[in-house]
């Protein structure tokens, strides 16, 4: 396991009490693993991420649990090692990439810096593997732009600079946060083929923030859904959007457009986040839910396991019979019975949108 985050708690300070921001998460992340958190604004998503990098902002405080990289328990180590650690074996992008650049540096030293940091002295040295990371990302004509400015670079080319500087050290772990929501679609597409290039070609494991699902969905293998600062559904990413069992999770997904629903208004869901002193007992998504029991407000449904086999239908029922929550972290019971196949949406009936008949593509010989 690369990061094992277990019995997470991040408070807002107030006075001398802690506003509970995100309350007792626990997850890890298998080297290799894209993991994706989703959820909507207010969750607790960019605080977890801050918190496993140990940079929380003034006034917000790790309230309890550990954070362990490779290992190492992130919480029990000095500062000094912590920044020896952060830009080498974790690093972290995020969403606006213009105002996480020094405006007043050259781009080559804004990368070369992060190489500087941990350790390389030889200019020559520090040149070519400038030049070699941003050419290996896709960025055109790195001899020029190592001596550009970040106000003559568009969002995207920023954001390829940010990441560039953020895996040049070849992090073990990579965490982006919403790092394609500020670009525009065709920007946003290359910047995931980028992240599955860094993860494949280097074997960093990503954790990757967003509110877009379907961003998640193709870019990630396993999901962790937050809602009101805890973890409310977690598995592989492909049955948690094929069978969502947790009603947080349903109605975030039928939210999305989608071509089986043409024609039908879009779900909302109603009402919204609890503020964070607002938080009730129980299941924090029961004032929302049409589903909620007595119960769901009493006890927080704990995690559990699948049957090893579902039913062909899974039954409609309320957590009572079927657990909401699927365990935080650990292999997931694979249901048997479901199909390993895509859906037959192009073939079941329906008229063809699209062939795509002898594609080809050319092989991409600029490894990292
Ligand atoms: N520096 C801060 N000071 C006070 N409250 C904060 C601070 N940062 C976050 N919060 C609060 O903590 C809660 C969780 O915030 P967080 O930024 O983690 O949400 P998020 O899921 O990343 O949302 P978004 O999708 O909007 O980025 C929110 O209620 C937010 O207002
Ligand atoms: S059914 Fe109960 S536990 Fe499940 S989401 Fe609704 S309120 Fe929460
Ligand atoms: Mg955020």
């Amino acid at each position: 396991m690369i990061l094992e985050v277990e019995d997470l708690s991040v408070g807002i300070k107030q006075g001398k009490k802690h506003l509970p921001a995100v309350r007792g998460i626990s997850f890890g992340i298998e080297p290799g693993e894209i993991v994706g958190i989703l959820g909507e604004s207010g969750c607790g998503k960019t605080l977890t991420a801050l918190s496993v990098s140990g940079l929380l902002p003034a006034g917000v405080e790790k309230t309890g649990g550990s954070v362990r990289l490779g290992g190492r328990d992130l919480g029990a180590l000095p500062e000094g090692e912590l920044s020896r650690i952060r830009g080498r074996e974790l690093s972290m992008v995020f969403q606006e990439p213009a105002s996480s650049l020094n405006p007043l540096q050259r781009i080559g030293t804004q990368v070369g810096e992060s190489l500087k940091l941990h350790g390389e002295g030889d200019p020559g040295i520090i040149r070519r593997r400038v030049l070699e990371i941003l050419g290996n990302l896709g960025l055109p004509e790195p001899e020029q732009l190592v001596r550009a400015y970040p106000h003559q670079l568009s969002g995207g080319m920023c954001q390829r600079v940010m990441i560039a500087l953020a895996v040049i050290n070849r992090p073990r772990l990579l965490i982006a946060d919403e790092p394609t929501t500020a670009l525009d679609l065709s920007i946003q597409a290359q910047i995931l083929d980028l992240m599955r290039k860094i993860n494949r070609e280097l074997g960093t494991s990503i954790l990757f923030i967003s509110h877009d699902l379907s961003v998640i969905r193709h870019l990630c293998g396993r999901v962790l859904v937050m809602y009101a600062g805890k973890i409310v559904e977690s598995g592989p990413a492909e049955e948690v959007f094929r069978e969502p069992l947790h009603e947080y999770t349903r109605l975030l997904l039928e939210a999305v457009p989608s071509r089986d629903r043409k024609g039908r208004a879009l779900a909302n869901i109603p009402g919204k986040v609890p503020a964070l002193g607002e938080i009730p007992p129980g299941c924090p998504f029961a004032p929302r839910c049409k589903k909620a029991l007595p119960r769901c407000r009493e006890v927080f449904p704990e995690a559990a396991a699948l049957p090893a086999a579902l039913p062909a239908a899974l039954p409609d029922t309320p957590p009572a019979t079927l657990p909401a929550i699927l365990p935080a972290s650990g292999p997931m019971a694979v249901p048997a019975a479901l199909p390993d196949t895509p859906p037959s949406a192009f073939t079941g009936g329906h008229r063809v949108f699209c062939v795509l008949r002898d594609l080809q593509k050319e092989p991409d010989h600029g490894g990292i």
